[in-house]
């Protein structure tokens, strides 16, 4: 075991983009977890784009070590209930170690077939995002056209393929380059995709769904809503998961200006937070471990090795330099 922890605090606030000077990592001890703790020793953290607006007044305090999902290792315990060199997940990311209680960590099942990484994607609150913005919001019925923005992230790669399985007939996704394109359509099974820099987004939307779409998961907001409400046939359906083009904004999008076509075409559009759909964990699991293990579903995920990346990894993400899942790697996977 190493003697020092590291972690990173918040030590500015962004003014738009987040960069590496709001940001310092610092140094300390390997903490002696207390009676009824453990001490965990990270692998995998995940940076996530919510991460971005806590990181604004009002939310995450500057000084302190930031916070985030992240599995790790038991490697000293003091409580019976989390024993030495289980796998846990917790919610204690941004640094090397966490003291966790056994009440903030759940114990991940013995390693199987299936990469431990993905229970912070696509077996984690990544993949219940999109499940929940699929079945639950959406309700996504067999022979339905979905359309899904940032398409080629954790969520959005996560969405295409989990619609799918639920039967959906016509898939597109939008994302920020060719090459996640060509991702999309040849490796994750969209049936069309484009490049949202590529035009307006109604537009490349009106090409790749000449007969229009019955639901959109929205993971950007913005434009791409405004394009998509033109799309959408009556009695469609938005699941509005995320804003990602406003976050570094601060300033609320003018698009969408059609948004008075949600009441011309009966359409129902509904914000979710994933928070409130922990119960539905189990369930996805049990859909998805079956075509994990089968192939049919791939654990799309980019990793960035090494504590000291952290902080490149998440404006790196920020700026779509990720396809899949982003994620850390700041010790051996076992
Ligand atoms: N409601 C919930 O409970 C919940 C839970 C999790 C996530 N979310 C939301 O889901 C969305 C996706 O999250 P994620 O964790 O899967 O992140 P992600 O999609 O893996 O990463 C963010 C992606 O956003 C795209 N992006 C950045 N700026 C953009 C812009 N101006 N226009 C369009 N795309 C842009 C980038 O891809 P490109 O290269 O394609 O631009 C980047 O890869 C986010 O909006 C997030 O806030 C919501």
């Amino acid at each position: 075991m190493t003697s020092a922890a590291r972690f990173v605090q918040q030590v500015s606030r962004p003014q738009g983009a987040p960069t590496a000077g709001n940001f310092a990592f610092v140094e300390a001890p390997v903490p002696t977890p207390e009676p009824g703790t453990a001490l965990v020793e990270n692998i995998y953290l995940s940076v996530d784009p919510y991460m971005r607006e806590a990181m604004d007044e009002g939310h995450w305090e500057l000084g302190t070590p930031l916070e985030g999902r992240s599995i790790g290792r038991v490697i000293d315990s003091r409580t019976p209930e989390l024993a030495v060199g289980e796998l846990v997940f917790h919610r204690y990311a941004w640094r090397t170690h966490a003291v966790v209680r056994p009440s903030e960590a759940r114990v991940l099942p013995p390693l199987t077939d299936i990469p431990l990484s993905a229970y912070l994607g696509v077996l984690g609150g990544t993949g219940l995002t999109a499940y929940v913005g699929l079945t639950r919001i959406a309700r996504v019925q067999p022979g339905e056209s979905v359309f899904i923005s940032a398409a080629a992230g954790g969520v959005g790669s996560a969405a295409g393929q989990i619609a799918r399985l639920l039967g959906a007939d016509r898939i597109i996704g939008s994302a920020g380059s060719a090459a996640k394109v060509k991702h999309l359509t040849e490796r994750l099974g969209f049936d069309a995709a484009f490049d949202y820099h590529d035009g307006p987004v109604a537009e490349l939307l009106g090409r790749a769904a000449p007969e229009g779409i019955d639901v959109y998961f929205d993971n950007v907001g913005g434009e791409h809503l405004e394009g998509a409400i033109d799309a959408l046939r009556e009695y469609g359906r938005i699941a509005w998961c995320g804003a990602v083009s406003q976050y570094n904004s601060g300033e609320p999008s003018a698009a969408p200006r059609n948004l008075y076509d949600v009441v011309c075409k009966s359409l129902r559009l509904e914000g979710f937070l994933v928070r409130n759909y922990r119960s539905v964990q189990d369930e996805l699991e049990g859909f998805l471990v079956p075509h994990l293990r089968s192939g049919q579903v791939l654990v799309d995920e980019t990793v960035v090795e090494g504590f000291d990346r952290v902080v490149d990894a998440f404006t790196g993400m920020l700026r779509g330099e990720n396809t899949g899942k982003m994620i850390v790697q700041v010790s051996e996977a076992p």
